[in-house]
């Protein structure tokens, strides 16, 4: 019997196939136990943008950890990296987003977002708003706080998670939930007036927060309507709520922009990133909250005489020197220019997909893709067929996910998207 308890695996099922096991890595290519050589176009999980074995990050931990290779910044310490990173952040994020928690996963980001919107709120006098707004489809996590955000059931089922701290409104996904002949304007002005009719039948006073994704990831790869976000931060200023971007994939370039946020015009009072902000070479998030929210959460904490919140790794200055030099890297390769080339020869490679008889919608922006087919089962066979093939997508029910490391070659781009044409038949 396995020893391992996979995640988001049947564990009888792996009691008579065990999971594939990935030895080594370089570039875009993974290599298995047994030889076999894989294209990885997901990067693993929407995370290793550097490839998997990346040099300079495998130095930069290395000589982090001749130097320092741990300490932590509780109580009146922390680390010369970790503040470096600090700075480093705070300069490049979007707007004010310029004061930083640290964690170690993304759950954990979304966790300690949504502590720090309630302590915000009460900081600011409103104590009673505490519940928080997350949309179906949405994918945040899946410790207790983050489980219970995210829309989707197979990572609810069995573990009586927190479901009233959460108001769930719908996923902006205008292929699959227009009304006949809405068009994808129509659609998202009824999005956002569904979400003020939530907001005033649950009680703006209960509500601290809404959480989304710019563009919504394992809920299959959906973009956001046009107008979508617009409306949506109206209405959530004209209510007092909170809005956290949750960054974990788009962060770092994977839309075109270096955010997320960017890419749509939001301007989050909080934000999430995990992933690719050292590569996913090291376990590192962080959490980014403007002046104004940062003003708030001091406040309450000083009433309590210190922020009651804190994690062993948060900030590991390892993590940070790898972080710190990732930013080097995404700055030297001119992250926004890569990503549009990258994306430019994505779209160029998906293009005959878009008229296969089979395919419902393709759907890209920046680095980062969804092949909807037209039922689960056709995207499973199609998956499973580019994995017999040689390369790894993400299988999302009747869409495949392709978000590519950013070290791709033109060549690697082709080879992905010619394994999922021959998949698609
Ligand atoms: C948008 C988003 N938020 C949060 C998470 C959770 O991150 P982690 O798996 O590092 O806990 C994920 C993971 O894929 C994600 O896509």
């Amino acid at each position: 019997m396995n020893a391992h308890l996979h995640p988001f695996t049947d564990p009888r099922a792996t009691e008579v196939a065990p999971p594939r096991e990935i030895v080594s890595g370089e570039g875009v290519r993974v290599t298995d136990a047994e030889g076999n050589v894989f294209i990885d176009g997901m990067a693993g999980l929407w995370c290793a943008s550097l490839g998997f074995a990346p040099e300079r990050l495998r130095r930069a931990a290395s000589d982090q950890m001749a130097k320092l290779a741990y300490y932590h910044s509780f109580k009146g310490r922390t680390t010369d990296v970790t503040e470096r990173l600090s700075k480093a952040l705070a300069a490049r994020l979007p707007g004010d987003l310029g004061h930083l928690v640290y964690g170690t996963s993304g759950s954990e980001a979304v966790e300690v977002a949504i502590k720090m919107a309630r302590y915000a709120q009460a900081g600011r006098g409103q104590e009673g708003r505490t519940r928080i707004i997350a949309r179906t489809g949405a994918y945040h996590g899946s410790v207790t706080m983050s489980a219970a955000l995210t829309g989707l059931q197979y990572v609810h089922d069995g573990f009586h998670l927190p479901a009233s701290d959460v108001i769930r409104v719908g996923r902006p996904h205008w292929v699959d939930e227009a009304g006949p002949g809405e068009s994808e304007r129509a659609f998202a002005d009824r999005l956002v007036a569904e979400l003020e009719e939530m907001i005033e039948a649950e009680g703006a006073d209960t509500i601290a927060a809404m959480i989304g994704e710019p563009v919504m990831g394992a809920g299959g790869v959906l973009l956001p309507p046009e107008g979508y976000w617009e409306g949506v931060q109206e209405v959530l200023r004209r209510h007092g709520i909170l809005l956290i971007a949750d960054e974990v994939i788009t962060g770092f370039g994977r839309t075109g922009r270096w955010f997320g946020c960017e890419t749509y015009g939001i301007a989050p009072d909080l934000m999430t990133m995990a992933k690719q902000l050292t590569g996913a070479v090291f376990p590192l998030s962080a959490v980014a909250m403007t002046g104004a929210v940062r003003d708030s959460v001091a406040d309450r904490a000083h009433e309590f005489g210190m922020l009651g919140h804190g994690v062993t790794y948060g900030g590991h200055p390892v993590g940070a020197a790898v972080a710190l030099e990732t930013l080097a890297i995404y700055e030297e390769m001119k992250l926004e220019e890569r990503t549009a080339e990258l994306g430019a020869r994505l779209a160029a490679g998906l293009a005959p997909l878009r008229q296969h008889p089979d395919v419902r919608e393709v759907r890209q922006v920046g680095f980062v893709a969804g092949v909807q087919f037209d039922s689960a089962e056709t995207g499973l066979r199609v998956g499973e067929a580019a994995e017999a093939r040689g390369v790894f997508l993400r299988i999302v029910g009747p869409t495949l996910a392709i978000c590519p490391p950013y070290v791709a070659t033109p060549e690697d781009i082709d080879e992905i998207c010619r394994v999922l044409i021959e998949s698609a038949g």
